[in-house]
């Protein structure tokens, strides 16, 4: 995989390849110095253009237990501020060939658009209201940990799935799993024709205790340029997931930050049902997968030496940091 810019570039046996990657490396995180020389030499480069908190933290985190050396750019205090277009900025930051960028911008395709600038890997952390993938891959991981196994599950996206790029990653990545996928929300808030994606559409929670998984996502008010809703009272009384809608047999997602409150009760959140903190703990592992995939995947499989994750290097103890 030289790049990974839509959830649509992988097909099931790569997402599970991922998701076994991922799993392997858990074990890094329990050790006492976590880093593995796996990326070695190696220099991954976040370009943020778009506020971040799980996102950009697990990216830095990920290449740093894989001892690559990491760039964080942010474009407040840059010269994004003085006017530097994308293609600059990415024409300048790769005068420090990086073998890697990670890269989150408000523009849909922007991720795409840099991989004609640069020779480096690109990981795209969300362009838009287009893809988030590398969200997606982990609430896979996260759901197979917790479920088994997504085939057959029965998952309700809920909320603003219009300004959502974690709904369209997540509706594909899901399905190609084996799952079935409702998206729910107020009529304003489901795009016109997303059944062509393959999920069932609904505008009332009155079915929701079908589910096996609930997925509350943000209301996006950065995104909409109009109210969308009449009020945030009045869409937390038709649509906010809590104590009275979540049915103990339930699990509940978010991809954060979560407006307590709005799409969730303060009570689900901190439920044992929700498993917000394990998404983000696999955020950091399932892109330490991604950023192995793209930077030395093509060696992954192959035989073993000390650049291999944690299940590669069984046989090779020296390998170990
Ligand atoms: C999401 C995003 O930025 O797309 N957050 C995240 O990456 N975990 C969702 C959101 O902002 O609501």
């Amino acid at each position: 995989m030289r790049h990974l810019l839509s959830i649509e570039d992988l097909d099931r046996a790569a997402i599970e390849r991922i998701c076994d990657r991922a799993a392997s490396f858990s074990e890094v995180a329990e050790r006492e110095i976590k880093k593995v020389p796996a990326l070695r030499g190696r220099t991954v480069l976040n370009l943020f253009y778009e506020a971040s908190t799980r996102t950009r933290s697990s990216f830095e985190l990920a290449a740093k237990r894989l001892s690559a050396d990491v760039v964080n750019f942010a474009v407040s205090g840059s010269s994004v501020e003085k006017g530097e277009s994308l293609k600059d900025t990415v024409l300048t930051l790769g005068a420090h060939r990086p073998d890697a960028i990670v890269i989150r911008t408000p523009w849909a395709g922007a991720a795409a658009l840099v991989t004609h600038w640069t020779d480096a890997a690109i990981v795209n952390a969300g362009d838009g209201k287009h893809e988030h993938p590398t969200q997606a891959l982990l609430d896979v991981h996260t759901l197979r940990r917790r479920l088994g196994g997504i085939d057959g599950a029965d998952i309700w996206i809920v909320g603003d799935v219009l300004h959502s790029r974690v709904a369209r990653s997540n509706i594909l990545a899901f399905q190609t799993m084996g799952a079935k996928v409702t998206v729910c929300g107020p009529p304003t808030l489901i795009p016109r024709g997303i059944e062509a994606l393959g999920c069932d559409v609904r505008y009332d929670l009155g079915e929701l205790s079908q589910a096996d998984v609930v997925y509350a996502l943000r209301m996006q008010h950065e995104r909409m340029d109009q109210a969308w809703v009449p009020s945030l009272r009045e869409y937390a009384a038709l649509f906010q997931v809590n104590g009275r809608r979540l049915h103990p047999r339930q699990v509940l997602m978010h991809p954060g930050p979560v407006n307590r409150g709005v799409e969730l009760s303060g009570e689900v959140v901190d439920s044992p049902q929700a498993l917000i903190a394990q998404q983000v703990e696999a955020g950091v592992v399932v892109r330490m997968a991604v950023l192995y995939e793209v930077l030395a995947g093509a060696r992954a499989g192959g035989p073993t030496d000390d650049a291999g994750p944690p299940r590669d290097r069984a046989s090779h103890p020296a390998g170990v940091a």
